[in-house]
């Protein structure tokens, strides 16, 4: 592990929701007293159906909040690291995964708001990295694999959707994926967008089969659950779960260029990235405060 100073900004610190004035304030204190060489943004507003009728907070959160970061870490000499989304295409890309200069085209305002950062931010720095990645898994906060372990446990019986594909990405493989491609491209120029995401692909419905496969193996969980057979979990369409917001039916994003550059050992397949943060979901007992 390289020897690194790491400061976490917090809600108290800068408030991505207010005022633009204040908000470039707040970041301009930041830069000021800490004079980071590496900003990594991660903030963002993720709740893709509700954003559908909050539209002025998603923009003002997920663009203008990473343009100001952009352009602070260009007067600061800074780079930039900001996470982008799979959201940004529409999916109806048959055959193929997405490759970075493939035609954006958002179905929804979260993607809409994720593209519009990725100009603004590589407009306002000349040496921003923007990182789209896909269905973000961390043991701490919500996501996909507590919703599902939760509702085992509630439910004897699931329907999920089956016809959206993509490639889970837990938080830890993206965090030392971005660290190593810092540490190798020291010194040189990096910019631009990449696509990162482990190998692999599936679908929700092959991914909560898998979760709970997992569970069922567990013994903290092997008597909680509701579902007792893969049977119980049906595979639906997306037409069958309307939801406020569109989601892309192809979320499958190709990182070549990624590989190529930073990572030329492969990366691994989604299940053996996960299974640590599964694990440590499973043994922490995580989702019953979530
Ligand atoms: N989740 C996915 O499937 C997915 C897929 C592709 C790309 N991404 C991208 O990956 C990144 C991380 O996503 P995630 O799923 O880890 O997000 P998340 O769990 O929703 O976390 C978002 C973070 O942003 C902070 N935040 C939200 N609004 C804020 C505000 N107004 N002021 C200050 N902080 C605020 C939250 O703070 P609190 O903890 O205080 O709420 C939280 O720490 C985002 O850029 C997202 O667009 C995510």
């Amino acid at each position: 592990m390289p020897d690194i100073e790491l400061i976490a900004i917090d809600r108290k610190t800068c408030d991505a929701s207010a005022d633009p004035d204040a908000v470039q304030n707040s970041i301009a204190a930041w830069f000021s007293r800490h004079k980071p060489d590496f900003v990594v943004n991660a903030l963002a507003y993720t709740a893709v159906d509700r954003a559908e009728s909050e539209i002025d907070l998603v923009f003002r959160i997920n663009a203008s909040f990473p343009q100001a970061l952009a352009t602070a870490a260009e007067r600061y000499a800074a780079k930039l690291v900001h996470f982008s989304s799979d959201y940004v295409f529409d999916g109806s890309l048959s055959g193929r995964a997405y490759r970075e200069d493939d035609r954006c085209e958002p179905k929804n305002v979260y993607g809409q708001s994720k593209r519009q950062a990725e100009l603004a931010v590589l407009q306002a720095s000349q040496s921003a990295l923007v990182i789209r990645t896909s269905w973000v898994v961390g043991v701490d906060g919500q996501n996909f694999v507590k919703t599902m372990l939760r509702l085992a446990c509630e439910r004897p019986h699931l329907r999920v959707v089956a016809d959206q594909w993509g490639v889970p990405s837990p938080a830890a493989f993206l965090v030392s994926q971005v660290l190593n491609a810092l540490m190798r491209s020291s010194g040189e120029p990096i910019r631009g967008i990449y696509h990162l995401c482990p190998s692999g692909e599936t679908n929700w419905h092959a991914y909560a089969l898998w979760v709970i496969e997992e569970a069922a193996r567990h013994p903290r969980w092997k008597d909680r659950l509701q579902i007792r057979s893969v049977q119980a979990i049906e595979a639906i369409a997306s037409a069958d779960y309307p939801t406020a917001a569109k989601r892309p039916a192809n979320s499958r994003l190709d990182c070549s260029q990624w590989l190529q550059r930073f990572s030329p050992a492969g990366l691994p397949d989604w299940k053996l990235a996960l299974a640590p943060s599964l694990a440590e979901i499973l043994d922490s007992d995580h989702i019953s405060a979530s």
